[in-house]
């Protein structure tokens, strides 16, 4: 799609409009990935970060948040929780934290590969290429790494690189490709200093990059991250300015599908903090079609504090996977069994396509 046409329905208003593009959305959705929803056991195995970003509340030096590393057995047994809930595929997030020993995750992904059924998403930041290479051969599946912004000067300011780094995501991103990854990648919407047109060239790259899973949520402000002081925040026209709403991130959940028809793309936790009771399910229903459900151990829940206000926090595991089925069962759609694969990547591996 061209960058003004993107712009375009970025800026969309008129209601008539925008149930045109729901409609397409949920209908391309329907055509290319099916209606069975995939849920995703989430497990955010530590909140331990070295970074500095400049919107998320586990950046290294917000120093009132207590930090917690789950054990090897703890991330097992959370593993052994996604199967029992049915769900094919295990997600492990963590901030970027050293400490995740390049040994250790690869011993732990090889436990969960030999003893589970599921497909392993990491989600661990930028590591090195020997790491991430370990961890493919060790079993993993899949990694997410969102570009968070596709405009230089933006990301750079909000997302300075380690010493001595490389302060870009693509690299690597391409990386991950060539090692046989399926590959996530996804932004934030409303950043201050993010303009309309910087976003619809986020979706373009998404295209570019032919991705096989996009998470895309609105930015939400952390009070002890730099991006919450006025005075930090880059200067933009406020007409520019994209807003970090509920109705803009459906329009990027739409146009992501229109853009990359048989990616997996997620109703995110982010986009059910803005709208807790429909959030998820508008997603679903205007062009996603996974879900992660929270597993990480109650008591660490609500330390991994990205941004404040996260849902379901205070939620038995169990209780998450029982309300979202439930939800998904209303919208009349079914519940994915098996990994739940992008057909893009099955198509780009050669394999037949999975059942949708
Ligand atoms: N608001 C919304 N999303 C955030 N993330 C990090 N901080 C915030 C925030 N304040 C997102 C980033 C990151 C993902 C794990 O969480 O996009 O890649």
């Amino acid at each position: 799609m061209k960058l003004d046409q993107l712009v375009a329905w970025l800026r969309e208003t008129q209601a008539e409009r925008l149930t045109q593009l729901w409609h397409i959305a949920d209908r391309t959705r329907r055509r290319h990935v099916g209606d069975d929803v995939h849920l995703r056991g989430l497990v955010e195995l530590s909140n331990r970060c070295v970074r500095q970003c400049a919107y998320c509340g586990l950046r290294a030096q917000n120093a009132r948040l207590q930090r917690y590393r789950m054990s090897a057995e703890a991330v097992v047994q959370s593993a052994w929780d996604a199967v029992a809930h049915g769900y094919g595929t295990v997600v492990l997030q963590a901030g970027e934290d050293p400490g995740l020993d390049a040994g250790w995750v690869a011993q732990t992904v090889r436990r969960i590969k030999s003893e589970t059924p599921l497909a392993v998403t990491l989600s661990l930041g930028e590591r090195e290429e020997h790491e991430l290479a370990g961890w493919r051969e060790a079993g993993a599946d899949r990694y997410l790494l969102r570009f968070e912004t596709s405009n230089r000067r933006l990301y750079q300011r909000i997302h300075p690189p380690r010493p001595g780094g490389d302060a870009d995501r693509f690299p690597l991103l391409q990386t991950l490709r060539r090692l046989g990854y399926e590959v996530g990648s996804g932004v934030m919407i409303g950043i201050p200093g993010q303009t309309y047109e910087d976003l619809a060239r986020d979706v373009q790259r998404f295209a570019e990059l032919d991705l096989d899973m996009i998470g895309v949520g609105p930015y939400l402000c952390h009070p002890e991250t730099p991006l919450a002081d006025p005075r930090f925040r880059p200067e933009t026209d406020s007409r520019d300015q994209v807003p970090g709403d509920e109705l803009t991130t459906y329009k990027v959940i739409a146009l992501s599908r229109l853009v990359c028809p048989r990616a997996n793309i997620p109703g995110t936790t982010a986009l059910a903090t803005l709208n807790p009771a429909t959030g998820r399910e508008l997603g679903l229903r205007r062009g996603a079609n996974v879900v992660m459900v929270n597993l990480t151990p109650p008591r660490y829940r609500a330390l991994y504090e990205i941004y404040p206000d996260k849902v379901c926090v205070h939620e038995h595991p169990a209780a998450c996977g029982a309300c979202m089925e439930d939800r998904i069962r209303l919208l009349g759609r079914g519940l994915g069994s098996g990994r739940g694969d992008s057909p893009n990547y099955t198509a780009r591996r050669g394999e037949p396509a999975g059942r949708i």
